[in-house]
C-alpha cells in the first residue's frame, strides 16, 4: 500500500515538474525571440544644436525625465536592479568614456534609442522606457540629445542587462516592460515645438512622464518593478482633486503629503519632479485636476 502511495506521489511531482520546465521553456524562447527581433523604422532626421542655450534645456529635461535614475546624474549609467530572480538590469554608460558610446555614435543612433526604443542594428533595447519619451516634440529632443553629447566623457564598464529566471517569466507574461519598442507607435510624428506655459495641453505633453508608472489613464496601476508599492490615481478623482496647487507642488517638490505621508523617492520620484518648474507643475496640476 505505502509503496503504491509512494509511486503515485512520485509520479504527480514528476508530472508537475515536466510541466513546470515546460512552462518555463516556453517563456524562454518567447522572450528570446522578441529580444532578437530586427525592427526596420524610418528614423526621421533632426537638426541637433549645440549652443550653450539648447544644451542648458536639453539638461532641464534630462533632470525633469528621470534619466538620471537609472543612467545616474554622470550619465555614467548604473545598475538600478540587482536581484537574483528578478535579474540585473544595468542602464548604459552614455558618455563617450570606455564602457559608453563609441565615437562614431551618430545623431541617427541618438533618434533610434529615444524615438523607436531601439539600438543602431535594429534590436530592442531592454527596459529603456523610450515610450515615455518618443512623442518629445523634435525642440525638446534635439536639446536633450544636444545635452547628451555635450557632458564630460567617463570611464564605466557595465555588464549587459540580463533577467533572470522571474524576470523571464514576468515579461513572458507581459508583467515586466521588457521590451519598450513593442508599446511604440513607430509611425508617429510628433510636432516641432510644444507651446509651454501654464496650461492644460502643456501639462498633458508633461504628463508622458509619469505614464510608465500611473498608467496612461493616470488612475494607477501595479509599480512596473514586480513587489514595488502601487502607482496612485492621480486624476481629480484620487488626492489631486482635493489639493490645492501649493500643496500640489509641496508634494511634487519634497513627497510629503497634506495628510501627513512622506512618499519614498523610490515609490514616487519626487526628486525628480522637484526639478520641475513654477509653471511645469502647475501646468500639470491643471491637466490631471480636468482628468
Ligand atoms: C528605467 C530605467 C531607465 C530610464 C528612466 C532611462 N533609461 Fe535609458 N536605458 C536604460 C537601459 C536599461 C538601457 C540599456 C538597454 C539595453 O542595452 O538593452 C538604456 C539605454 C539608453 C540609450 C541607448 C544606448 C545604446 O546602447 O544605444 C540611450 C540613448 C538612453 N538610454 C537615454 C536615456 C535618456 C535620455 C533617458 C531620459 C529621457 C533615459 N535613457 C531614461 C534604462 C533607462
Ligand atoms: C517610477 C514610477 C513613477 C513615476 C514615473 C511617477 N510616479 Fe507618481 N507615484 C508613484 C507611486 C508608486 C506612488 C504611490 C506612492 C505611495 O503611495 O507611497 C506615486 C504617488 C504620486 C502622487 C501622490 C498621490 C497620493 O494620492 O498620495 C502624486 C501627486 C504623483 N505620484 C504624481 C506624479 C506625477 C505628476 C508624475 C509625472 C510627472 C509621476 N507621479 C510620476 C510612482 C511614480
Amino acid at each position: 500500500m505505502l509503496r503504491k502511495i509512494l509511486k503515485w506521489t512520485g509520479g504527480i511531482i514528476g508530472v508537475l515538474v515536466a510541466l513546470i520546465l515546460i512552462f518555463y521553456f516556453t517563456m524562454y524562447m518567447m522572450v528570446n525571440n522578441r529580444k532578437s527581433k530586427t525592427y526596420n523604422v524610418e528614423v526621421r532626421m533632426i537638426d541637433i544644436p549645440s549652443d550653450s542655450a539648447s544644451v542648458a534645456e536639453g539638461a532641464h529635461i534630462y533632470a525633469t525625465k528621470g534619466c538620471a535614475d537609472c543612467h545616474g546624474d554622470d550619465l555614467s549609467g548604473k545598475i538600478f536592479i540587482d536581484d537574483d530572480a528578478l535579474g540585473k538590469l544595468s542602464a548604459a554608460n552614455l558618455t563617450f568614456g570606455k564602457g559608453g558610446r563609441p565615437g562614431n555614435y551618430s545623431d541617427r543612433e541618438w533618434l533610434m534609442a529615444m524615438r523607436h526604443g531601439l539600438k543602431a542594428n535594429g534590436k530592442p533595447l531592454l527596459v529603456m522606457p523610450s515610450y515615455e519619451f518618443y512623442k518629445m516634440s523634435d525642440h525638446d529632443l534635439a536639446n536633450l540629445i544636444a545635452y547628451l553629447k555635450s557632458v564630460p566623457s567617463v570611464d564605466h564598464e557595465l555588464p549587459k542587462p540580463k533577467l533572470g529566471p522571474l524576470g523571464i517569466v514576468l515579461s513572458g507574461l507581459g508583467k515586466l516592460p521588457l521590451i519598450p519598442a513593442e508599446k511604440i507607435d513607430h509611425q508617429y510624428k510628433p510636432g516641432e515645438v510644444v507651446k509651454r506655459g501654464p496650461t492644460r495641453e502643456y501639462g498633458q505633453y508633461l504628463s508622458m512622464s509619469c505614464t510608465g508608472c500611473h498608467q496612461p489613464h493616470l488612475k494607477g496601476g501595479p509599480n512596473p518593478v514586480p513587489g514595488g508599492t502601487p502607482a496612485r490615481d492621480i486624476t481629480a478623482a484620487g488626492n489631486v482633486g482635493k489639493w490645492s496647487l501649493s500643496q500640489f507642488t509641496a508634494v511634487l517638490r519634497s513627497g510629503k503629503t497634506p495628510d501627513g505621508r512622506q512618499l519614498k523617492n523610490e515609490d514616487m520620484p519626487w526628486k525628480m519632479t522637484a526639478n520641475y518648474t513654477d509653471e511645469e507643475l502647475q501646468a500639470l496640476y491643471l491637466y490631471l485636476k480636468t482628468l
